[in-house]
């Protein structure tokens, strides 16, 4: 069934996997010139704070032709601050838009806005949710990198408690064939049992490895995050976690020499600058790549397909 909304990586079969990486593909190569959505708008609704998302979705849709209504900082300079629900919210830019994109603190909120909308909604990451456009430009920036889906193994470390990418980047990789996942985190910020249930019940392999020297040694790919200040409920929880692991000169040395690292970004100090200028940091390339990935996702939800729509 076409897709209508993303709202969470478990709408994605294989088979669609294939297909917005295979258009994503595409999109690397188009020319600017082609406006496949010419007069279409899309609004995006930012309630949390975005470098990355906002600005490669509205990269993505101005890239095609398209144009932006936005609302950073909806939190406080919406019509939320009045105390509209996120439903009527979304009800009311049905009327401006073609497609919306929202981020928003409360997991689930997402959701919520798809069930009202007649236009397709794009998460673009619920609180410690799901961020599953992350995930698709993750395992998009994997396949390029790497050449391959299948057989990896994986290590995400850090902050896998509230890590919404984290996440999403595991619940995703049941839609691959064999592979292993290592949980590299603080003590105070562990994998959540939701997503290990749904792991073993995909039969995804995986364990807990706190010691992240071992699992540099061991992995295709080292996902790290940022230890997310804003969402610990704990003073003493954060300042446990924070600096636990730090990628650094001496990481590299113990990776294998075809390994990558990728981060979603923003980093604080969980890279050392000294790691950028080698082959295996793939982190800038990783949010590159994100531009591709949501201008396919936005000619497939919007487009359907229009053969109409202009190629060149
Ligand atoms: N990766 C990511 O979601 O980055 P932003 O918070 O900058 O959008």
């Amino acid at each position: 069934m076409p897709l209508q909304h993303i709202v969470a990586v478990s709408q994605f079969t294989r088979l669609d996997l294939e297909s917005i990486f295979a258009h994503a593909d595409l999109m690397r190569t188009l020319p600017r010139t082609a406006k496949r959505l010419d007069g279409r708008i899309l609004a995006t609704l930012f309630y949390e704070p975005s470098t990355r998302t906002r600005l490669s979705f509205e990269s993505a849709m101005q890239r095609l032709g398209g144009s932006v209504i936005s609302t950073e900082n909806a939190r406080e300079f919406s019509s939320a601050i009045k105390g509209e629900t996120v439903e009527d919210t979304i009800r009311i830019v049905n009327g401006y838009a073609d497609a919306i994109v929202i981020r928003h603190h409360e997991q689930g909120a997402a959701e919520r806005a798809a069930a009202v909308s007649g236009v397709p909604v794009l998460n673009a990451g619920d609180g410690p949710g799901e961020h599953p456009t992350q995930a698709l430009l993750d395992l998009y920036t994997i396949r390029h990198e790497l050449g391959r889906v299948d057989g990896l193994k994986v290590a995400l470390v850090g902050d896998l408690k509230y890590g919404r990418t984290a996440r999403s980047l595991a619940l995703l990789l049941r839609e691959t064939k064999n592979a292993e996942i290592l949980f590299v985190n603080p003590p105070t910020a562990p994998m959540r049992n939701d997503v290990k249930l749904a792991l073993s019940d995909a039969g995804v392999s995986y364990h807990d490895e706190p010691d992240l020297d071992a699992a540099l040694a061991e992995v295709d790919v080292v996902y790290q995050t940022r230890i997310q200040k804003e969402r610990f409920e704990s003073a003493a929880d954060f300042a446990a976690a924070k600096g636990a692991y730090v990628i650094d000169q001496a990481s590299l040395d113990r990776m294998k020499s075809d390994a990558i690292i990728m981060h979603p970004l923003p980093r604080v100090d969980e890279i050392a600058t000294e790691v950028d200028a080698d082959p295996r940091a793939a982190y800038f390339r990783q949010a590159h790549n994100g531009v591709y990935i949501r201008m396919a996702l936005l000619d497939l939800l919007i487009n359907r397909g229009d053969a109409s729509a202009a190629w060149a």
